[in-house]
Parts: structure tokens; C-alpha cells; sequence
């Protein structure tokens, strides 16, 4: 056995785990970040001591970030499964550098803040210690091995050890030192350990190794001082309440030989309630949050202060409320910039097994899900490994008012290891909760039920099952992946339901890939042995921070504010738990189609939690409009819009107007022709079809009309798509594989009518129509569709029709919801009015090319020199991309170029749900109805 595989070697000569802090004062705190010698060895048996050819690397960084192997992405041991064993050929890497000691009298220590997977560390070529746990800190005592003047520290990095086993989180796998290396030099007798507790009368009580003067400061001000040894009580008189919509915190200060240690402490209470609600500070407060990995586009996970920082910056400005640190702690930095940021944190400790689902061929598959028995989570050799990896994260992290939970770690099965974690974390800290999400609500140590990607109807289910009797907390839910969430407006409204579901997290927060070029890259293009594919291009923003449109969906579901017409009333509910909505400013418009007709500023007085009611009589509102008459809101937190809403205002629309005569119609046996002033049509009797249409001497469609119901599956049609008929033939309908037939196409009284069906190859027709085309003589072109969908087909993807329109024809204009997409499913963050776009600006990269850039309820459109009218309002798309050419790329680069405008006028189009790992979507945001009912009308437009 080498010593990396030893479970009862994880450390030696780690010192205790004590909370996170760098003392202040000249020449104590020596940072080692920055180039170093550097050698890789493919096999750890290769590595020699006296290294020659050294070359160099930044510290901080992933090697494969930086050339040595590739990266690798997977949820799955990219290793057998023969623990504690690690395959015989394992990566390593040696790290050197020089650093400078100025006085050897005091103490010195090494930091470790991330090593991945382990670390064995040499000063002066002496061996000084070896830690395990790669998101985990390590600190060593140096001291003895230090000389005056320059040293050198040596550390030696595998890509595997034991605690590998431990580490099979769904994510890029990289190795080196990704986080911090520094140096401390302290006085002999400096303090250790610090256990701050802070109760909300401004209480504070302290346990600290060591003796020191310790005061509380306010800003500049000193509150109160006191000398003491190991434990010390202070006191604020009426504090400022730490929470996380206004995070305030004082500083706790300890001052010892010639040393200063500055701690920010927050006065917050968190606590479940006898009905099992989130209680922070006397406050019932929901979790909206995200799951977030360190992860940074080419730099892996290694991310620097300022990315930590620009990451939450962008999550204030979504309403995101929430962190689980998915699935390891963060660095302490990101703590501390979560309790100034102010933000809930439920902290995980580095821990997945996840892995061990697939300990057998799938032949013996079943049911391997449920032997915890031989999951390390019940193995006694893996007692040891499971605990430091709780009792660190704990003992790092437990002085930050942000964090409000502690998570045993992700998806390990459950066993007697994990109690012993919890039961740790709560005993040390009783004034947090402590979780891990497989425990379920029998385990006496978990204290908040969690589950994952619940589908809506389970929300409730959960929270009325009384056998639960803790808050539950969906600690994954709502899957981001591709083109969504399209479910998460839902899943909040559930939350806000039942007191006893105090949120959760959607899962994630960033794309994760590798751009090569301009190209998003994923799991697969790098060779990987196992591998998730796009499994890792699922946040709710692109791995370049940059926005989906999605992304505003979950702000809109985020929101702040609640806005709900009842009757003639709009109520408006203050969801913020510490926040008057007197500071914030809501702006109220009345709208007759693109026109603002009325707008107010108001300043309402509403406490958290309750409810304003606003009186729609009061609006004088006008008679008739073209598209509708709406009455809008936005909150603005300074010049920034955290919560929009529009409704309905009843009032008269106009119907579209045309000429009533008909145009005249000829019939040259294969085609029928119909021409007027500044059109003329041709309308295939083959396809029962437009073949052309020319307005102003102008062709508008470069291909014949066609009816279709494909889409290029979103990342979230991934299980439904095989009922579409994507991949597999044997399956689906196969909708993309799509034939069509005319049974008959005729004319009379100038009513062209076409009967007709569309079908997959091999299949039956899933869709039997009637259409009744009727030409006017001024051009209007009326659509009237009817048909039925064949009782036994899937629900569709969408069901509309196709226009293929020169590429010059790019540029758009519908009233709609907009700007964004929007589906049925996600618009919230959409509102109607007239917008502007074009093919070029409505296409989004997504790493894995997918259906995208709709707008639902769009009664007006104009593109090119024609103009479409859909009273109950269409789904459009207006891109640069045929659907074929989106679903046949793996990788944007494969897209091709843009051959025309693709335009669809749709029936509908489905909603987006979550459904690559969260539920199908749900039922009323399927095109699943089998009569279809649709019309629209077709003018050239006038000049
Ligand atoms: C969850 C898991 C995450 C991630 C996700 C799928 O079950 O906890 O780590 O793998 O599924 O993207
Ligand atoms: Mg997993």
C-alpha cells in the first residue's frame, strides 16, 4: 500500500483545524502565491528527489489548466472503484520555491488553502507534514525546519489518494495547489483557535486558546476592551441586527505580543420554529439561492477575490438570497465577502460518493443505489475521513454570520459516518442547523429535511407530510441546464406556501467549460474516460458570467416583490424580511399598447411580509386599444429594477383590419395565383402551401410554407425527446423526420382549403389538418387552421408554421412578450410591449446548440415587407438558424453558417421546465391538447 491509500493517513502533522483568520502586523503574513519551479510526472513512481529540468507554474492554478493533462469532467470515479487503492499509474506533481525568514525566533506556519487531491510538504528537502482534502485548509509548523534568511518549501501534489474516494463531486477534476500558500509569522504564544457566539441582546461570548485583549469596534469606534485568557464576554448595546438584506457587522479585534487579529462578527439569531419555519433574527425567512462551484472559464477552480466578488455582485443584482457551497468549502474569502455582501450560507463540507451508484455493471445495477452498506458512508475505515472533513469545514468557517447551515456533504447514500458528522457540527455549534440531504427526517442528528428536484405538486406533499416534522429545504432543485429554468417561478410560489419550506437552491449557478477559441468546450471533447457530456453547462449564467435569458426568469421568480390582481385590486406583497418597501421605489404605468399613458412614482409604507392594496378604479383607463391596455410595476433598489409585473386591464381591442372582397384567384392546375396592387401570391396546390410570396415586387420567402412541430431539443427535453423521435427511430415519433402530405388543397368563393396530415418516418400521421386560406384584395391573407393530433401521440414540441425568409430580412418588430424569450412556462421576467430585434441579436450560444428565442403572446409582428396579426397571440422565433442546423451541432462551431431568416408563427410552442435532471414538465405547459385551433392573418405591409 503507498502512504496516499492509507485511510489511516489522511494527515500527519496537520495542526488542529482553528478558525479562519490572518493576523495583521509587519512581516507576518508571507504570501506565496506566484511562480514556482515545477515538475509533472505522469506516474508517481517516476518522481525523483534531485530534479534537474524544472519548469515553472503559477501558484495559485490547476496544472491542467496550464498544460499538464487535460481537463476532465465527470460525476463518475475516473478511477476503478477498489478502495482504498488508487490505479498504479497516478499523476503527480512536484512544486518548489524560495522564500525569505527575517527572524527565527518566532513561530512560523505554513498554509495550504486548497491542494488537490493531497499534499506532502518538505522544507529545506526535510519532510514536514502531508494533508488530504482538497478544498480543505492545512496548516503545518515550520518552525523547527526554518533557517534565517532564504528557505525552500517543497510540496509534492497527486492527482489521486484516498481521499479521492471522497472527493467524486460532479465537476471538472483538477489538480495542484488551486487556493492560496502562505506563510505566517507569529510570536511565540500567539493565540489560536476563536469561537465567537453573538446573541441579538449584543451579547458576545468568545473561547479563544491564548490570552489577548480583545475589544468590539463599530466602524471606527471602540465599543468595549477587556484583557483576557481563553474565554471573554463583551457587549454592544442595542446592535444593528446582521441578515442578509442588510448585512451589518462589527469588528472583533484581539491583540497579543505584537500580534492583531481582526474578526467581523454579525449579530444574527437563526433558529426553526415549533411550525419548522426558517426563523432568522424573529423573522420566517425563505432561501433563494443557488448552488455554487468554483469555477472560472480556463482557470478551473481557481478563481481570484475579485471573480469571488464579481459572482456575487451579479447574485445581489438576481435576488438570490442563498449559497450552498456545492459541494466543498469555498475559500474564506468568499465567506467573508458573504457576510459583508450579505448573503445565507449553507456550508458543505468536501464530501461525495456519488460514484459508488456504479460499483457494479449495470447488470447488477439494481439496487445498488440503496446498499448503503458498502457505500463508504458505512465503512469504518472511511469514520475517520468523514469527520475531519466536517470538523474542519466547522472549525474553519464557524465565525462567519453568513453561514447559517452546515451540510455533511452531497450524495453519499447515508450511513453511520455521516451521523457521526452531524453529530459533531451540531454539538460544536448548536446555534446553526446542521444538514446532509440524504439523511432524511428519521436521522435524530439532520435537522432540516432536504430533497431534490421536486416536480411542483411535490412541494406541497412534502410540506403537509407530518411524519417530516423538520423545515424542508430543497437543497437541488430547478436544473438550469441548456435553455432554463423554466420551472422555478412555480417552485417559489410553492415555497411561499407552506411556512415549513424554507426554500432552496437551484442547481447552479455557472456554466463550467473550457472555451478553446470562441467554442465552449465540455465533458467528452477532452477524451474523458467517464464523463457527464454537457452535464456541466447548467447554471443559471454562461461560464463567462454573461446572462441567459433565463437568468432573468429566476430574478423575476426572485422577486422581492409580489405582485397578484384580484378582481379590480392589485396586492402587493412585501416578500423582503427586513425591508420597508417604503425603501424602495415602485413605479406604476398604465399602458395602451406601446404607448405609456399614465406614470406614477410611489413610496408605500408596507412592512416585511405584508400586503398593500391598490384600487384599479382609480385609473382612468382609455376605451379601446389595438393590442391591450396593461397596467405595469418595477421596484427599483437605486437605479436598478429588482422586481417587474404587468397585468391585464380589460378593455376592448380592435380586430385587424382588411378589405372584405376577395382577390381573384387563378388556377394553372398546379398552383393557385393571386394577385393584387403591390402583391402576389403563389399558393402550391401540391404542398397546400405559400410557394411565394411577393410584396412590392419583393419575394418574402425563399422556400415553400410548411407546417411543422419540431424544435431542437433544449437541453431539458433530453428524456422527452426520445418520444419526438431525436435519436433513436425505434422510439419516437419522429417529428424531425417529418413527412407531409396533402389529401386535397381546392378553392371556392376565393376560400383556398387544404386538408392534410404530417407524420415521422415509419410512423403513422401524428397531426391531421384543415386549413382555410382566404386571400383579400387588398393582400390580407387569412389562416385558419383546425386539426387533431392522433389521440396516442406525445405531447408536441410546438406546432406552427415555418417561413423561410431571405437573410436580408432580418430585422423585426412584434408586440409581444419581450424584450427577452419568453415561453408559457417563463416570461415572468418579460413584459408586452412593441420591441425591436433582429435574427442576429435574438440567436444566444448556448454551449450545446438548442431551441431558443421565442416570444409567447405576440399579437403583432412585422418583418421584412409583411406584417402578421394573431389576436389570441402566437409563439414566434426569429432566427438566423434553421432547427435542423441547431439540433445537428453538438458545439456551436458545428452550427454552419446562417442561410436564411427562419421565422416560426406558432400555435404554441412548450414551456422549458427543468426536466434534463428535474421533473417533466408540467402538464399545462405542453403543446398536449389534441384539437388545435389556430388562426392568424398575413398583410403586406403598407409603405
Ligand atoms: C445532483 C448533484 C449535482 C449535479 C446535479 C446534476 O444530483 O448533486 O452535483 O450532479 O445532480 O447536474
Ligand atoms: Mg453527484
Amino acid at each position: 500500500m503507498r502512504s496516499y491509500e492509507n485511510p489511516d493517513f489522511i494527515s500527519d502533522k496537520r495542526l488542529k483545524q482553528r478558525s479562519y483568520y490572518i493576523p495583521e502586523g509587519k512581516n507576518s503574513y508571507i504570501l506565496l502565491n506566484g511562480i514556482w519551479n515545477f515538475k509533472f510526472y505522469e506516474k508517481d513512481y517516476d518522481l525523483v528527489t534531485d530534479i534537474k529540468d524544472w519548469e515553472t507554474i503559477d501558484v495559485p492554478s490547476c496544472w491542467q489548466a496550464k498544460g499538464y493533462e487535460k481537463p476532465n469532467y465527470t460525476s463518475k470515479y475516473p478511477f476503478p472503484i477498489d478502495w482504498p487503492y488508487l490505479p498504479d499509474e497516478n499523476p503527480c506533481a512536484v512544486y518548489e520555491r524560495n522564500f525569505e525568514i527575517l527572524d527565527t525566533t518566532r513561530k512560523h506556519y505554513i498554509v495550504l488553502e486548497g491542494a488537490a487531491t493531497d499534499a506532502t510538504l518538505y522544507i529545506n528537502g526535510v519532510y514536514a507534514g502531508y494533508t488530504q482534502g482538497s478544498h480543505m485548509q492545512s496548516e503545518f509548523d515550520i518552525t523547527e525546519y526554518l533557517t534565517l534568511g532564504q528557505n525552500t518549501v517543497r510540496i509534492i501534489v497527486h492527482k489521486w489518494c484516498f481521499g479521492s474516494y471522497l472527493e467524486d463531486q460532479d465537476h471538472f477534476r483538477y489538480s495542484g495547489l488551486f487556493r492560496d500558500v502562505y506563510i505566517l509569522s507569529r510570536p511565540i504564544g500567539h493565540i489560536g483557535d476563536i469561537f465567537t457566539h453573538t446573541k441579538n441582546d449584543g451579547s458576545i461570548e468568545v473561547d479563544f486558546e491564548g490570552s489577548a485583549e480583545v475589544s468590539v469596534i463599530d466602524g471606527d469606534r471602540v465599543i468595549q476592551t477587556k484583557q483576557a485568557e481563553k474565554r471573554v464576554e463583551l457587549k454592544v448595546e442595542n446592535p444593528i441586527l446582521w441578515n442578509a438584506e442588510k448585512p451589518y457587522l462589527y469588528t472583533l479585534q484581539f491583540k497579543y505580543q505584537d500580534g492583531t487579529i481582526n474578526i467581523k462578527i454579525g449579530f444574527r439569531e437563526v433558529r426553526i420554529s415549533s411550525t419548522n419555519e426558517l426563523i432568522v433574527n424573529g423573522t420566517s425567512v425563505k432561501l433563494l439561492g443557488v448552488n455554487h462551484h468554483d469555477s472560472i472559464v480556463n482557470k478551473g477552480w481557481s478563481m481570484t477575490d475579485a471573480e469571488l466578488r464579481h459572482d456575487l455582485e451579479l447574485m445581489k443584482s438576481l435576488n438570490i438570497n442563498c449559497i450552498r457551497t456545492s459541494h466543498y468549502p469555498p475559500t474564506p474569502k468568499f465567506l467573508d465577502m458573504c457576510d459583508e455582501m450579505g448573503f445565507y450560507v449553507v456550508l458543505e463540507t468536501d464530501l461525495e460518493t456519488h460514484g459508488f451508484l456504479r460499483l457494479y455493471g449495470t447488470a447488477n445495477w439494481s439496487g445498488s443505489w440503496k446498499k448503503t452498506e458498502e457505500w463508504p458512508c458505512n465503512q469504518p475505515e472511511f469514520e475517520k475521513a468523514f469527520l475531519d472533513r466536517m470538523v474542519r469545514a466547522v472549525e474553519r468557517d464557524k465565525n462567519h454570520a453568513s453561514i447559517i447551515m452546515w451540510s455533511a456533504g452531497n450524495e453519499s447514500g447515508y450511513g453511520v459516518n455521516h451521523d457521526v458528522m452531524l453529530k459533531y457540527s451540531r454539538e460544536r455549534d448548536p446555534d446553526r442547523i446542521s444538514m446532509y440531504d440524504e439523511a432524511g427526517w428519521k436521522s435524530e442528528y439532520n435537522q432540516a429535511f432536504s430533497s431534490m428536484y421536486p416536480d411542483v405538486s411535490k412541494i406541497g406533499r412534502l410540506a403537509k407530510n407530518e411524519e417530516i416534522c423538520k423545515p424542508i429545504f430543497f437543497c437541488e432543485y430547478s436544473h438550469a441546464m441548456g435553455n432554463s429554468p423554466g420551472d422555478v417561478y412555480d417552485m417559489v410560489e410553492e415555497f411561499y406556501k407552506y411556512p415549513n419550506v424554507i426554500g432552496g437552491c437551484i442547481w447552479e449557478w455557472c456554466d463550467h467549460t473550457v472555451k478553446v477559441g470562441n467554442t465552449d468546450r465540455y465533458g467528452g471533447d477532452f477524451g474523458e474516460l467517464t464523463t457527464e457530456g454537457s452535464f456541466c453547462c447548467d447554471g443559471v449564467i454562461f461560464s463567462d458570467r454573461t446572462f441567459k435569458d433565463t437568468t432573468y426568469e429566476v430574478k423575476a421568480s426572485y422577486q422581492p416583490v409580489k405582485f397578484e390582481k384580484i378582481d379590480s385590486e392589485i396586492h402587493i406583497t412585501n416578500r423582503y424580511n427586513f425591508t420597508n418597501l417604503k425603501e424602495r421605489k415602485i413605479v406604476i404605468e398604465i399602458q395602451k399598447d406601446a404607448e405609456i399613458l399614465y406614470t406614477k412614482e410611489m413610496c408605500i409604507d408596507v412592512e416585511p411580509h405584508s400586503t398593500y392594496i391598490l384600487n384599479l378604479k382609480e385609473f382612468d383607463l382609455p376605451k379601446m386599444a389595438k393590442y391591450g391596455c396593461f397596467i405595469n410595476f418595477r421596484v427599483y433598489e437605486n437605479e436598478e429594477c429588482m422586481a417587474l409585473a404587468q397585468f391585464d386591464l380589460d378593455i376592448e381591442t380592435a380586430k385587424t383590419e382588411y378589405t372584405e372582397e376577395f382577390a381573384k384567384i387563378v388556377d394553372n392546375g398546379r398552383e393557385f395565383i393571386a394577385e393584387g396592387n403591390n402583391f402576389k401570391y403563389v399558393f402550391s396546390k401540391f404542398y397546400g402551401n405559400f410557394s411565394s410570396i411577393e410584396v412590392s415586387n419583393k419575394e418574402q420567402i425563399i422556400e415553400k410554407v410548411f407546417i411543422s412541430s419540431w424544435r431542437a431539443p433544449t437541453d431539458n427535453d433530453r428524456k422527452i425527446k426520445t418520444f419526438w423521435g431525436h435519436e433513436d427511430l425505434r422510439q419516437g415519433e419522429n417529428l424531425n423526420l417529418q413527412f407531409s402530405k396533402v389529401y386535397y388543397c381546392t378553392e371556392s368563393d376565393g376560400i383556398i382549403t387544404v386538408s392534410g396530415s404530417l407524420a415521422g418516418v415509419s410512423r403513422a400521421p401524428y397531426y391531421k389538418y384543415t386549413s382555410k386560406i382566404q386571400i383579400k384584395k387588398d393582400g390580407t391573407i387569412i389562416v385558419k387552421m383546425t386539426g387533431n393530433v392522433r389521440e396516442n401521440c406525445v405531447w408536441l414540441p410546438r406546432l406552427g408554421f415555418e417561413f423561410i425568409l431571405p437573410s436580408e430580412n432580418r430585422d423585426f418588430t412584434y408586440f409581444g412578450y419581450g424584450p427577452f424569450q419568453s415561453y408559457c412556462d417563463a416570461k415572468h421576467h418579460t413584459t408586452r410591449n412593441l420591441y425591436s430585434s433582429s435574427a442576429e441579436k435574438e440567436y444566444t450560444p448556448y454551449p450545446v446548440p438548442q431551441e431558443h428565442a421565442n416570444h409567447t403572446g405576440v399579437k403583432y409582428l412585422t418583418i421584412g415587407d409583411l406584417e402578421f396579426f394573431c389576436e389570441k397571440g402566437a409563439d414566434i422565433c426569429v432566427l438566423p438558424y434553421s432547427s435542423q442546423q441547431l439540433t445537428n451541432a453538438w458545439h456551436t462551431d458545428e452550427i454552419g453558417a446562417s442561410k436564411a431568416t427562419y421565422l416560426r408563427v406558432d400555435y404554441k410552442n412548450s414551456g422549458l421546465g427543468s426536466g434534463s435532471c428535474g421533473p417533466d414538465l408540467e402538464p399545462q405547459y405542453r403543446v398536449g391538447e389534441k384539437e388545435i385551433d389556430f388562426e392568424f392573418i398575413i398583410k403586406p405591409k403598407e409603405r
